[in-house]
């Protein structure tokens, strides 16, 4: 996913430029770029790589402009040069887009036919040419940039600045966030509140098909068909966006340790400590008790959280659950039943699959309840039922806080839903309830527990293949602990149901791959223990996460042992083994010296199909 910042200020705004689009790099990038307006002229610095890449050229080549524009760059269409890097330009027009023009290629033969030249691969540069033509035939940049976007299909957040226009930014959205600031120094455009915090004190976010005419002294909104409207202004306290590592070394690193007090700060908000029992912060918008089924779709580590959850709402709502992947939910055209409720889970409220998914579900007269991190995002503006993840801004790109704050609201929600289908006992509630709010300090527990994961990942760190096992909610969170793996440290890896292991994948055994069996002490572990004890008859190379009793009960040789306390068992148990899960991922990747924050190709949040 890129970022765009854009700024009108009251002096150089080039280092605050740069200073925002840090604030963006969680996004993922592989190239960035600014330009500013010096003596009325675009001036434009890129460069391919990090952010300090471009910093040294600015170091060198010094813009003093007081308007601005600049991006990072997730490369979509064109290789990650600095050739390619935005912003783009043509004539008296500079660009930065975040998104995808889907109509680019006939566009782009269009005003190759009207003698344009392109510098670029990209489908952003269109864009530029586009409005160049608009000021050429005498339209006003306004009139110009509205006349353009009409032309575009696809997704798309754009901020533009005009030669000679010293006064003037311009910002328009379809389908990717944009938001603008006021500041004391200025007025800003940036692709999220955590962008403009340390400059902005109130924030608008332009809607759907929105572009905005912002001026040092004057904001004119307009909507899609160009009329103005008025957009809701609100305050914006840059404390709340204070992302700092402190004293970790990874933000990934930070976040894991933030899991007890977010998990906590999450339960809070959706249950009634001091009575014991369930108190959502919404009313449903629809009759529980009519409900037939429950669809979710979700991408990537917040797919894994519905899959844990299934276990729940089936057990403890007694409903059925279908589940997919967003880019495959939709394509399948699944018949969706009355009375249905469609649960879509996105950190970033921005995915761009989820999002379909739960248009589609829309249509289809559904039910809709968004579990997201960003209450601003799309997905949450787009929902019935908005249930947020308390989880604070996520920085790494590898999700864990979000993901165990998503499992903390999915058992809220199961049992919410299990009382009011009245298949659930007040008593059995608070039973439940009573065991999620032991999780943020079991979770304390297990992170207080992480020297006992060094071993085991300088372990794991040679190999090139690993297996993770597990049954029940521990199934998902295995296929969660191989991703965690695969984005972290680039070892390939891949989570299996252990009571699958025979029919295939027990051929792959050998030492040379790490087996790594989760075995909470549920229902399941005694068949686990089994499927444990035919890995290690193979000479498998076996690591488990577990209690002492599973430990015991394996009666195995382990290459490795990741204790977890007795007292984590029960339904929820999955929450809580995500901890040494997360570690592991981590520490193998420290040690293989990777980028944790940053995986190369990975993007924070991907708003393209
Ligand atoms: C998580 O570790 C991954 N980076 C990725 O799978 C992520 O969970 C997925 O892209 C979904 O993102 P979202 O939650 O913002 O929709």
């Amino acid at each position: 996913m890129c970022g765009i910042v854009g700024i009108l200020g009251k002096g150089p705004v080039a280092g605050d430029l740069i200073e925002a689009l840090k604030r963006l790099e969680y996004r993922g990038y592989d190239s960035a770029g600014v330009a500013t307006l010096e003596n009325g002229r675009i001036v434009r610095v890129r460069a391919s790589g990090k952010l300090k890449n471009l910093e040294e050229k600015l170091a060198t080549e010094k813009l003093s402009g007081a308007a601005g524009i600049g991006h990072t760059r997730w490369a979509t269409h064109g290789k990650p040069t600095e050739s390619n890097a935005h912003p783009h330009a043509s004539d008296k027009v500079v660009v930065v887009h975040n998104g995808i023009i889907e109509n680019f290629r006939e566009l782009r033969e269009e005003l190759q036919g009207r003698g344009h030249r392109f510098a670029s691969e990209t489908d952003s540069e269109v864009v530029a040419h586009l409005v160049s033509d608009g000021l050429k035939a005498g339209a006003t940049p306004q009139d110009a940039v509205a006349a353009t976007l009409k032309r575009l299909k696809g997704a798309f957040a754009l901020a533009f600045l005009f030669e000679g226009e010293n006064d003037l930014l311009i910002g328009a959205r379809r389908g990717s966030p944009l938001a603008v600031g006021w500041g004391e120094e200025g007025v800003y455009l940036g692709s999220d509140a955590l962008a403009l915090a340390p400059f902005a004190n109130s924030i608008a976010y332009l809607d759907e098909g929105d572009w905005v005419v912002l001026r040092r002294e004057s904001s004119e909104f307009h909507n899609a068909d160009d009329a103005i409207v008025e957009r809701r202004r609100q305050p914006l306290q840059a404390g709340s966006f204070l992302v700092e590592k402190g004293n970790f070394r990874h933000f990934m690193a930070k976040e894991i340790f933030e899991q007890p007090e977010v998990i906590g700060r999450t339960l809070a908000h959706y249950l009634d400590l001091a009575e014991g029992v369930v108190r959502l912060p919404f009313d449903f918008s629809f009759d529980p008790a009519r409900l037939s089924r429950v669809t979710i779709s979700a991408c990537g580590t917040a797919f894994y959280a519905g899959l844990v959850a299934r276990y729940w709402l089936e057990r403890f709502a007694r409903l059925s659950v279908d589940i997919d992947i967003a880019s495959e939910f939709r394509y399948r055209d699944p018949p969706l039943p009355d009375d249905g409720l469609m649960i879509v889970v996105s950190q970033s409220g921005e995915t761009a699959d989820t999002l379909a998914a739960l248009r589609y579900a829309k249509q289809h007269n559904q039910h809709t309840l968004a579990i997201v991190n960003v209450d601003t995002s799309t997905i949450a503006r787009e929902s019935d039922i908005v249930a947020r993840t308390l989880a604070g801004p996520e920085i790494g790109v590898a999700s864990t806080k979000a993901f165990t704050c998503q499992l903390a609201v999915f058992a809220c929600l199961a049992l919410a839903l299990g009382r009011a289908r009245g298949v659930l006992t007040r008593e059995q509630e608070r039973e439940l309830v009573a065991e999620l709010i032991a999780t943020p300090g079991q979770m304390a527990e297990e992170l207080n527990r992480e020297a006992q994961i060094e071993p085991v990942a300088r372990d794991v760190a040679r190999a090139t293949s690993s297996l993770y096992l597990g049954r029940g909610p521990s199934f998902p969170l295995a296929m969660e602990g191989a991703l965690k793996l695969k984005e972290l440290s680039y070892i390939h890896a891949e989570g299996y149901a252990a009571g699958e292991l025979k029919h295939g994948p027990i051929a792959l055994i050998d030492y040379a791959m790490p087996v790594i069996v989760l075995a909470p002490p549920d229902a399941s572990l005694e068949k686990t223990v089994s499927n444990l004890q035919e890995v290690a008859a193979r000479g498998g190379h076996l690591i488990l996460i577990g209690p002492p009793s599973a430990r015991t009960a394996a009666a195995a040789e382990l290459a490795g042992y990741v204790e977890v306390a007795e007292n984590v068992s029960g339904p929820f148990a999955a929450l809580v083994y995500a901890a040494p899960v997360q570690l592991l991922a981590y520490h193998v990747a420290v040690f293989m010296g990777k980028d944790v924050d940053q995986p190369r190709n990975l993007a924070k949040s991907v708003t393209v199909e």
